[in-house]
This record gives structure tokens, C-alpha cells and sequence, in this order.
């Protein structure tokens, strides 16, 4: 018998094992010379508040935390240089896919587009840049829970092909909005490994 590719881990929690971790993911703080706009486009494509702002820094959030994204006024700072250690990228999940998709088609209308439309496998995720070319992912998770994720990843293709296959969301949500069943819209699937590296954004 062949041994699996990979050896998918169904996590358990820090606490589970016993430690002290934090309770939970709080905030990211983002500098930016482009003060004004970052805070209009999180505020559009999060459907996130300014709970508290000043000229020096605000304080967003879309949730029952006080803040999820805090951006930092700091004029003259240079482009971000890809050639630098850093975050590639953040990463929002929605409740469902007709959260995902609404949303999708709400910043289509405001000029927003995603620059990579990919189902990962484990997720359906669309790619943003905000204004100072960080990318935003949002995204919705293909299965309800980490075993079936764990058994996908042992039972998929996912060891030849890790990036994913790209999609057409506008022809995703017509077969969506015509009836076809929500793991078909999300099934991932296989391709050649000469095609892997053409999903890749660009
Ligand atoms: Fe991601």
C-alpha cells in the first residue's frame, strides 16, 4: 500500500493540550502614508466601523471586538518591496458562501475587484489588494469541519497541486443562483501538474 503524501493533522487546541495560549486572535495594526483611503477601503470591504479615530491612528471593527484592525497615520513611508521579509497576506472568513458571494458582487459595484479567484480546496478565497498593495484574502471554508478537511487533504490531489485551481466567480454564483448544490460549487478540481504553477495570480 502506498503511504499518503501527506499526513494531515486534525488540530487540537493549545488548551486542549494543556497550555496557556491566548484566547483568541485580537487585531492587526497596519502603518500606511495613505491614511485616509486604508481607512475608507477596510471600512468598504469589511463592512467595518471606526470606533475610535484620531489624526495619529484609528480603530476599526466589523464584530463584537473593540478592535479588529488598527491603521497608523505615518506620512512618507515608502512602497512595501516584495523583496522583503513580511506578511503575504491577511485573511478574513465568511459565514457562508452567500455571504462571500454577496459580498463579492457589493465591492464588484464599488470598483473593488479581487485580483485572484481560487478554490484552494480547503477554502474558496478571493484576493484583494488594499491601497498599499497588502493583500486581503476573504474567503469561505469548503468543509464544516478539520477531520473532513484532514480527510480531503489526505484524499485529494493536494500534495501535486498545494496552490489550487483557479475560478470564475461570476459563472460560480449564476451555477449557484440556478439551483447546483453548494459541494459541487466547491469541489475542487483536479488538474494536470503542468497546470499547477498557471493558477498562480498574474
Ligand atoms: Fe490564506
Amino acid at each position: 500500500m502506498n503511504a499518503p503524501a501527506i499526513q494531515p493533522l486534525v488540530p487540537k487546541t493549545a488548551k486542549e493540550r494543556g497550555k496557556i495560549a491566548p484566547a483568541k486572535f485580537a487585531h492587526v495594526a497596519l502603518r500606511t502614508s495613505k491614511y485616509e483611503e486604508m481607512i475608507a477601503w477596510y471600512s468598504k470591504v469589511l463592512e467595518a466601523e471606526v470606533v475610535l479615530g484620531s489624526p495619529i491612528a484609528s480603530f476599526l471593527t466589523y464584530d463584537e471586538e473593540h478592535h479588529r484592525l488598527a491603521i497608523l497615520n505615518m506620512p512618507g513611508l515608502e512602497d512595501q518591496d516584495r523583496r522583503y521579509a513580511g506578511t503575504e497576506h491577511l485573511a478574513f472568513t465568511y459565514e457562508s458562501l452567500d455571504d462571500l458571494f454577496a459580498t463579492y458582487e457589493r465591492l464588484a459595484e464599488l470598483g473593488i475587484m479581487p485580483f485572484w479567484t481560487i478554490n484552494h480546496g480547503g477554502t474558496l478565497s478571493l484576493y484583494y489588494h488594499d491601497p498599499d498593495q497588502t493583500q486581503v484574502e476573504l474567503q469561505v471554508d469548503v468543509f464544516e469541519t478539520n477531520e473532513a478537511l484532514a480527510d480531503w487533504f489526505q484524499n485529494s490531489d493536494f500534495g501535486m497541486n498545494p496552490v489550487g485551481v483557479k475560478v470564475d466567480v461570476p459563472d460560480l454564483i449564476a451555477r449557484y443562483r440556478a439551483g447546483e448544490n453548494r459541494d459541487t460549487i466547491l469541489n475542487r478540481p483536479n488538474i494536470e501538474p503542468h497546470q499547477v504553477m498557471a493558477q498562480m495570480p498574474g
